[in-house]
């Protein structure tokens, strides 16, 4: 069975923890995956609805204006120059590209890919699929003289929110080009800098304007509150992004034509995506006083959308401990061994629950 060569998955294992949290009397505040609760902005479901008859195949390349519309808003957005519609492909939702990209590149057994030491799990999952092995390295000496043939950024981290700065990138970027190393930048964490400014790998301070070898992989599930929608996109490098289209195209990797409308009126549209914004940022300022002042250590969480906390004990303590204040949050383990003293809490519940967090952690 293909299912038993993965991990556990991990969040069926708190499945104990979820059913104290529940029995709170004032219910659950569930901080644990992170996924979005705003309402999808109006401006985006009319252009869902505007285009729902779509009775034809849409092409995996995505249409014109939706490429266009990445380019603009990359650039409004994120300083990032330099970019074509042509290296522009989006995806059904990035978890789908980056469980699949060492597949979709062709990598297998001899091959290895480098990914943060506390990572999102799936691009371990990737790997897996794809027969590669796995190296968890932060830095480029823990590599030594090996080649792997893809490395993993993620800034803003999910899950410690440790933002990469300009140098580090730089560094990255020089070491991978010597080499002929592949570097995906998952970017989904972006816009959300608190007490640090996060840059893409694309932005020219890091990349001198030349894309060769980088990929820059955005989630609108999370600026724009489309996790429901599935979309995202990936863009850089022209040639890796042409070779991506020409495997996606074989697999039926297609993003829905209504879903393409509906991210052109996102990437549109800069106010909904600040008002997201500042929900999780007065999110954080609830939470983040309220984590400190019942002990917690929030490290790192300079940026993004999870405040990485401890209580210096091991994590499925801490987890245990919120749930009996009916609060549910993600073991650190979760993010891998370094993780096992600190607990994920995400800003992603509504204010309302995010008050009731407040006064349970009083
Ligand atoms: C770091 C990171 N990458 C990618 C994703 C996947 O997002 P989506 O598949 O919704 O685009 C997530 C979701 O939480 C994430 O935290």
């Amino acid at each position: 069975m293909r299912s038993a060569s993965l991990p556990v998955f991990p969040w069926d294992t708190l499945a104990e923890v979820t059913a104290t949290a529940r029995a709170h009397e004032g219910g659950i505040v569930d901080l644990s995956v992170g996924t979005p609760v705003d309402a999808v902005a109006p401006v985006i479901r009319d252009a869902l609805a505007a285009a729902s008859s779509a009775p034809g195949y849409p092409t995996t390349h995505g249409t014109a204006a939706l490429r266009e519309s990445v380019v603009a808003a990359l650039q409004r957005r994120y300083g990032i120059t330099g970019l074509t519609p042509a290296a522009v492909l989006p995806v059904i939702g990035t978890k789908e590209l980056i469980a699949w990209l060492p597949t979709l590149l062709g990598l297998g057994a001899g091959d290895t890919v480098v990914v943060p030491e506390l990572a999102y799990p799936t691009y371990e999952v990737g790997a897996l699929m794809a027969g590669t092995a796995i190296v968890r390295a932060d830095s480029l000496t823990q590599l030594g003289p090996s080649v792997p043939a893809l490395i993993y950024l993620n800034s803003p981290s999910n899950p410690t929110g440790k933002v990469l700065g300009v140098d580090h990138l730089r560094k990255v970027v020089q070491w991978a080009r010597e080499r002929g190393v592949l570097v995906a930048s998952d970017e989904c964490y972006l816009g959300l800098g608190w007490d640090a400014a996060p840059v893409s790998v694309l932005h020219p301070d890091v990349c001198d304007g030349d894309h060769t070898g980088l990929l820059a992989v955005h989630s609108l599930s999370k600026t724009s509150s489309l996790a429901g929608y599935r979309a995202g996109f990936v863009t850089g490098d022209p040639a890796v992004v042409g070779e991506l289209l020409a495997v996606r195209k074989h697999a039926g990797m297609m993003v829905p034509t209504p879903i393409q409308a509906a991210m052109v009126a996102a990437l549109d549209d800069d106010a909904h995506e600040q008002d997201q914004r500042q929900r999780y940022a007065r999110r954080r300022e609830a939470l983040l006083p309220a984590l400190l002042s019942a002990g917690f250590t929030v490290d790192h969480s300079e940026a993004g959308l999870y405040l990485w906390a401890t209580r210096g004990e091991p994590c499925r303590e801490t987890v245990a401990w919120l749930a009996q204040r009916g609060i549910l949050v993600a073991p650190g383990e979760f993010y891998g061994p370094r993780g096992a003293s600190h607990v994920r809490v995400a800003l992603t519940a509504t204010d309302e629950r995010v008050t009731a967090a407040v006064q349970r952690l009083g």
